[in-house]
């Protein structure tokens, strides 16, 4: 949700910002600014819209000099527009903002403002918070850096940061709380993201904000500081792990796309070293140390959302069948509000695969708080939920950019087969049970291509129901989340209203909706096999069209589709990994041909960082 550059040295400030916006547009892309500083004061532009409309915005001469900040917006407080856009300036014109998150108590301080006769001009929550900042400099007298810091004192929400003053042109802050920031490290310059994205070009060294942390950033040094006690806190320079070229769409139209063909290769980096065929036995590091205790835990909780939550509830199908202890699957935003009956004997398994998700977040944050141990499956390296949870395991997809997700949930999955598998091993489950699930899970890559081989098949799908208005997904068991998977890509990117359920349960509402104009989409394998064999008599006897996606080679099924896509045959716990594919490429296919931004479907956003 949004994202922000900032950076200071000696290149020209405009176009590593440009640069860097562009980057992080997944984050958001209602509008987007930049402001520049020099001795002369502050230049600031901004327009709704994307960043390719701001770059046009930007005369050639203008915003010179090696100091400045930049934003890209997903709106919050006050529509899409010029006049909303970030940065933000305070009355006088000496403070300039760029912010990700919601600062909640803006209506108290609109009001303190509005009695000191300053009257903010937009209608965000952002401009209030640099309206303040202002009112305090002039009130206090007190350094740009420690007015900032005193303002963050009195804000309630969720912020990341960055700002300038016209008094000091050579300073840039920094701040976080709850919203993701890190520093870039270069050689006498400086850089301020929402991730890393736009800082590799430049240096892999790069150092976490951590929560309540502000960096006061000159060119030739940077400090951070603790917000509310005002001392300085040491930090380590870690090093960004990915190249370049992960984060560019290498010949592909979409990064979608892109991601979707990375399949065979994310799940083999997800099993790398992890999983040894000789002995059947798997490796996970950095949960290793903590098998037994959650061996011994009552009851496992998985806790996600989105995506992620969808690849969970197969995740709990896993846990639960191979090690036989209660799983249950919530909402992050459900959970941390709701009265839960978690203690220590609770392992809370986080998914996330920018491991920024506030209600993530806020999920691990109180289930530590009541004794659970907490677990990460992350895609981001050293994002705040990796580093918030006791112990995790990366899914090592590599950088994701669409804003549909898609190789990050088959590779959560995989992660959760691998702990499913580790957990079973040292718990004594029988090797018969487990040595399947081992074979095919190194069969997975070469399958994966082989379905990616005949991804194009889809598109003749795509063409007959592209005037559609809606669509009903459907399985059972294993297969349930990939249809509410399924569902979600639709809609989410080619804006065709789609809804996912178990298949038995349509007799309970959906089927009311079936006519000759609605396609449903069966996923079948073999488990329950006869079961929705039933159920696609039910939907073919109301004039319902019928796509099956399906492992088995039945000619019977044949004879009941209007379309139908197989997939090879892999263990139950494997098979939602290949019976997604060709729900992805249907959904892609179906935004392109209907004209959509597939890479940045409407409303949406990546990393979702407010509540
Ligand atoms: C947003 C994204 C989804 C993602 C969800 C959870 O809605 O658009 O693709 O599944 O957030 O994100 P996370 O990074 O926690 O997996």
């Amino acid at each position: 949700m949004c994202g922000i550059v900032g950076y200071i040295g000696d290149k020209t400030a405009k176009e590593v910002i440009i640069k860097g916006l562009k980057r992080l547009e997944y984050r958001g892309y209602d509008s987007a600014g930049i402001s520049t500083i020099t001795s002369d004061g502050i230049n600031t532009t901004k327009t709704k819209g994307k960043v390719s409309k701001l770059e046009s915005a930007i005369q050639k001469d203008d915003h010179q000099g090696g100091v400045g900040i930049g934003h890209t917006r997903w709106a919050t407080h006050g529509a899409p527009s010029d006049k909303n856009a970030h940065p933000h300036s305070d009355a006088s014109g000496k403070f300039t903002l760029v912010h990700n998150g919601i600062i909640e108590n803006y209506t108290v301080l609109k009001q303190l403002l509005a009695d000191n006769q300053i009257h903010c001009e937009t209608d965000t929550d952002t401009e209030v918070l640099v309206q303040f900042i202002g009112y305090l400099y002039e009130r206090e007298k007190l350094s740009f850096a420690d007015t900032v810091r005193l303002a963050l004192t009195e804000v309630v929400g969720a912020y990341g940061i960055v700002v300038l003053c016209a008094d000091e042109p050579d300073t840039i802050i920094a701040a976080r709380l709850g919203s993701p920031l890190l520093l870039g490290i270069g050689e006498n310059e400086y850089f301020v993201a929402s991730d890393s994205s736009p800082i590799i070009e430049y240096t892999r060294n790069i150092v976490f904000l951590d929560e309540g942390e502000m960096a006061i950033i000159q060119p030739d040094l940077y400090k951070v500081i603790n917000i509310k006690e005002n001392l300085i806190v040491p930090k380590d320079v870690e090093e960004i792990k990915y190249n370049l070229e992960e984060i560019e769409k290498g010949g592909y139209d979409h990064f979608m796309l892109k991601e979707i063909n990375e399949q065979a290769v994310t799940i083999a980096e997800a099993i790398r070293g992890r999983v040894n065929a000789e002995n059947n036995q798997v490796m996970l590091g950095g949960i290793y140390d903590w098998v037994q205790q959650i061996l011994d835990a009552n009851h496992i909780i998985i806790t996600a959302c989105g995506t992620s939550w969808h690849a969970s509830l197969i995740g709990s199908y896993i846990l639960e069948e191979l090690l036989q202890v209660p799983v249950k699957v919530e909402y992050a935003s459900e959970f941390r509000y709701r009265e839960t009956a978690v203690n220590g004997d609770t392992v809370v398994i986080c998914v996330s695969q920018s491991g920024e998700t506030a209600d993530t977040l806020a999920a691990i944050k109180k289930a530590k708080e009541k004794g659970a141990l907490t677990l990460g499956i992350v895609n981001a390296v050293g994002s705040s939920i990796a580093r918030e949870t006791h112990c995790g395991v990366y899914i090592h997809a590599g950088p994701e950019i669409g804003v549909a997700s898609t190789k990050a949930f088959t590779a959560q999955v995989t992660i959760f087969n691998l702990i499913g598998l580790l957990l079973s091993e040292k718990k004594g489950v029988d090797a018969a049970v487990l040595n399947p699930i081992i074979t095919d899970l190194i069969r997975l890559p070469d399958l994966i291509t082989r379905v990616l081989h005949d991804g194009n098949s889809i598109i003749p799908l795509t063409e007959d129901f592209m005037n559609v208005g809606n669509f009903l997904y459907l399985g059972r068991g294993y297969q349930f989340p990939v249809a509410l998977e399924g569902a979600l890509k639709l809609k989410e990117i080619s804006y065709i209203h789609a809804e996912g359920y178990p298949a038995a349960e349509m007799k309970h509402g959906p089927i009311a909706l079936i006519d000759e104009d609605m396609p449903v989409v069966f996923i079948v394998t073999e488990k329950g096999y006869d079961k929705i064999v039933s159920n696609i008599q039910e939907v073919k006897a109301r004039g319902g069209k019928i796509i099956i996606i399906t492992s088995e080679t039945n000619k019977e099924l044949e004879n009941f589709s209007d379309h139908i896509i197989q997939v090879p045959k892999v263990n139950h716990c494997l098979q939602p990994i290949l019976t997604t594919i060709p729900l992805q490429l249907l959904a892609y296919h179906m935004a392109v041909l209907k004209g959509c931004d597939v890479d940045m479907p409407r409303n949406l956003a990546k990393s979702v960082t407010v509540e």
